[in-house]
């Protein structure tokens, strides 16, 4: 019998987003600083067999029935192969967000073991922009990254890019041609205060409204008809399809309303947010001889405390303890 992952608001997850490092290659100036932060130890994260145990119990007691693995950057998490042929055997869809450096060595092992697609992040597609906001000149190895998930069947391929003032907002419709050219789906996302510099602003933050404007100054968008569900991406269809572009209005058209996820941490906590400011412990309950039912329960209680939404905008708001690099996206 499974017990629905249920919120005091009606929502339900489904959708469990399993960060599988805190650590990453790139350095991305709206994420971390040059120097990068204090990984967390060894001995704090979880092992391959501790995730795959909460990933099971996710799926065969609490409804659980997709799989996204982030980070981090998860690449680097050397078990990942192993990780996702041994959820994959449960039976439930398995994706991974990545920045894709390295996924040229690792893409046809992923998708011989069951991983059904990706979503990758790239904020430009000049080498100068991308080595600026990333502090590593690595373009030339996401697109080949890119080039072997294809080649792999690993599809279809959706890309995340972030706009930031005066660095690449004047690049949207340039990097939707090249999606578009490439065959990717490209999507826009607001940035959030999830950085661990605690630099956001509200006005620094180029709005799901401007992106918008951007695009529609080059191509004619058409909101795509079907309907969006749980996805945080408003879809647009591109000079009359079939390419899309999507737009993630996190921060302007919340859709915690809607939200089906919940959040494991690399250290074992389940976030019900991404936004949240308590975790619950299941490493803890893991390394002191719980039992998956207990685990379960500890699990469904975490969930109580989910709050409506995200509240960016109240006065009360405070950025979460955890930057988005130690949460997943
Ligand atoms: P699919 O649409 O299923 O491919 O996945 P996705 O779009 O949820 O996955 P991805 O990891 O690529 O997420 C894209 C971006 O959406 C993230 O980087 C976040 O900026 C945003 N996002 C994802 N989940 C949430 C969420 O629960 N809340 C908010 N506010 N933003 C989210
Ligand atoms: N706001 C929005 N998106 C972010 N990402 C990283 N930090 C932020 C932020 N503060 C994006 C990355 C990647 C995905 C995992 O999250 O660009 O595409
Ligand atoms: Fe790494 Fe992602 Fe942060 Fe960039 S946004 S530094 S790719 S975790």
């Amino acid at each position: 019998m499974t017990t629905p992952l249920a919120d005091r608001f009606g929502r339900v997850a489904t959708d469990l987003r399993v960060s599988l490092t805190d650590r990453c290659n790139l350095r991305c100036n709206y994420c971390m600083p040059a120097e990068g932060l204090d990984w967390l130890p060894t001995e704090e994260t979880l092992t391959d067999d501790e995730v795959v145990r909460l990933i099971t119990i996710g799926v065969e007691r609490l409804g659980i029935r997709e799989v996204r693995f982030t980070g981090g950057e998860p690449l680097l998490r050397r078990g990942l192969v192993d990780i996702v042929g041994r959820t994959h055997a449960l039976g439930v869809e398995t994706s991974l967000t990545t920045n894709a450096l390295g996924l040229s060595r690792t893409a046809q092992a992923l998708a011989d073991a069951g991983l059904d697609r990706i979503n990758a992040s790239i904020d430009s597609v000049r080498p100068e922009t991308f080595a600026t906001i990333t502090r590593r000149d690595r373009l030339k190895d996401v697109v080949a990254g890119l080039e072997a998930a294809r080649a792999a069947g690993l599809g279809p391929i959706k890309l995340n890019a972030v706009l930031l003032r005066g660095t690449n907002d004047d690049q949207a419709a340039e990097l939707l041609r090249w999606s578009i050219a490439q065959d990717y789906e490209l999507r826009f996302i607001e940035q959030m205060p999830l950085d661990a510099q605690h630099g956001w602003s509200r006005e620094s933050m180029v709005t799901a409204d401007e992106i918008h404007q951007a695009l529609a100054a080059e191509f004619t968008l058409t909101p795509h008809g079907e309907p969006r569900g749980s996805a945080p991406a408003e879809l647009f269809d591109v000079d009359g399809g079939p390419a899309t572009v999507g737009i993630i209005a996190s921060v302007t058209r919340p859709f915690c309303g809607d939200c089906d996820r919940v959040r494991l941490t690399a250290d074992g906590q389940v976030r019900n947010c991404l936004f949240a400011r308590e975790e619950s412990d299941l490493r803890t309950a893991l390394r002191s001889d719980a039992d998956d039912e207990e685990i379960a329960e500890r699990w469904v209680i975490a969930m109580r405390g989910k709050r409506a939404g995200h509240g960016i905008d109240d006065e009360t708001f405070l950025q979460p303890d955890r930057p988005m690099s130690a949460i997943g996206g």
